[in-house]
């Protein structure tokens, strides 16, 4: 067993770290502040590749292997949690399905198109009243000869308003549960489909969380993606991925935290000496440590597994759920090594255990990576 990085990982790690120290976070405190999305940010990471990393180069993408994507994901995160997410669901939850799912046209024409950084892609799943139980989903999709009509509502969709493409998801058989379910590409300026409210967060403020609205919306028949009838199952098996991109933002945000609060307890000095000093100062450190490193090789594992192609459903619903929670106690306790500075907007500590509470929520909540978990255990 082998847990050393490649030449290529430790490289592409470095190549995103600075481009996060200078690209990204100098900003990351304002645009969370105006809940502002930069797109600009997007484009200088097409230029570097990173918006098609573990696609192959005939699709436009760089070639590289989970491992790397986590990876950025992971340094993007732990300066700005909003510039991963919007990598992750660009990568994992868009882009994934088309070229798991798409034809040579589609993969051709979308996918090259979303590696290459040229346009953003969003991933449509959740209505107001399918949440966790996404099978019962109320969109629908009626075939009316070359092309199907779309009805309904989709909500909290990252990238919403601000993506070119969209993988949407409708029922083509409203009375099934999830064998009705059918999937999608939709086109951001398509006849029917608009924007609805932009929902205002706890965090990860400058990622745009947005509503979908399809009014009679035509979407030719050659961009129903895979089989009628096959969209649970491909929503399932992208969000399977996805979950590892949303572990790795964990990790990214928890490291961050430790990052800052380690620093601060260096130099900070209470009773003649720095806080670090103080064994109940660095028990914290030591387990924030510890949990971090341990949600980092959960992470690392479940993108391993996915690049050899075995199967990794289980371990990245494992990251996820530990890494989401790291992040969350981890970033909770920065704010206290910080004291009352950490309550406040002088540091980015406040920030990152606002940006932490969503990874235990999207992409299925913790309480549903139990559920996942637990009848695969149980299965086996
Ligand atoms: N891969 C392949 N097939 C799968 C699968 C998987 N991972 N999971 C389920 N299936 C198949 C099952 O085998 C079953 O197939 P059959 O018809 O052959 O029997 C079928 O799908 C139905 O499965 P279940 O009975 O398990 O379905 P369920 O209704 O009980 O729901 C669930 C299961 C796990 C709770 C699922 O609904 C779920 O994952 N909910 C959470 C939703 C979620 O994660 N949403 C995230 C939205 S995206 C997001 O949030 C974006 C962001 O953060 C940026
Ligand atoms: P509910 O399903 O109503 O759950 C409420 C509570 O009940 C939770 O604690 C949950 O864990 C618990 N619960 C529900 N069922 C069970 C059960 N069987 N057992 C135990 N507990 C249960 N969706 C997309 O499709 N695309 C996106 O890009 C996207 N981005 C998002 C971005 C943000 C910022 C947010 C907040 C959400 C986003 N989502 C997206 C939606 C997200 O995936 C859902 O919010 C999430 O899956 C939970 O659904 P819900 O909010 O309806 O909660």
């Amino acid at each position: 067993m082998n847990f050393q990085l490649t030449e290529e990982q430790e490289m592409l790690r470095k190549m995103v770290r600075d481009f996060a120290k200078n690209d990204v976070e100098p900003t990351a405190a304002e645009r969370d502040e105006e809940e502002r999305f930069d797109r600009e940010i997007f484009d200088k990471m097409a230029e570097l590749g990173l918006t098609g990393i573990p696609w192959p180069e005939e699709y436009g993408g760089i070639g590289a292997d989970f491992v790397s994507y986590v990876i950025a994901i992971e340094e993007l995160s732990r300066v700005c949690a909003s510039t991963g997410v919007t990598l992750s669901a660009h990568i994992s939850l868009a882009s994934w399905p088309i070229y798991k799912y798409g034809n040579e046209e589609q993969k051709k024409h979308y996918l090259q198109q979303l590696a290459s950084g040229k346009k953003l892609g969003a991933y449509a799943l959740s209505e107001p009243g399918a949440g966790s139980d996404v099978a019962s989903m109320r969109t629908t999709a009626t075939d009316e000869g070359d092309h199907y009509v779309l009805n309904g509502n989709k909500v909290w969709i990252t990238n919403g308003g601000v993506a070119d493409i969209y993988v949407v998801f409708a029922k083509t058989d409203p009375d099934a549960r999830h064998k009705g379910v059918s999937a999608f590409i939709v086109e951001k300026g398509t006849p029917g489909f608009s924007f609805g409210k932009k929902e205002k967060k706890l965090g990860i403020r400058s990622s745009p969380t947005t509503e979908l609205i399809f009014e009679n919306c035509k979407v030719p028949k050659e961009n129903l993606l895979g089989e009628e009838g096959e969209g649970f199952k491909i929503a399932m098996m992208t969000l399977d991925g996805g979950r590892n991109g949303i572990a790795a933002q964990a990790v990214g945000i928890a490291q961050g935290a430790l990052d800052a609060a380690t620093d601060y307890a260096k130099e900070r000095e209470q009773f003649g000496k720095p806080i670090a000093k103080n064994q109940g100062i660095s028990f914290k450190l030591a387990d924030m440590a510890t949990e971090v490193e341990a949600s980092r090789l959960l992470t690392y594992q479940a993108a391993y597994l996915e690049s050899e192609g075995l199967p990794y459903a289980k371990a990245s619903a494992m990251a996820k759920l530990f890494a989401g929670d790291t992040a969350m106690k981890s970033t909770v306790e920065a704010v206290q090594v910080f004291g009352g500075y950490g309550f406040t907007k002088d540091y980015p500590v406040e920030r990152y255990m606002r940006d932490a509470k969503i990874t235990q929520i999207y992409e299925g909540t913790n309480e549903i990576q139990r559920l996942v978990i637990g009848r695969m255990v149980t299965k086996e």
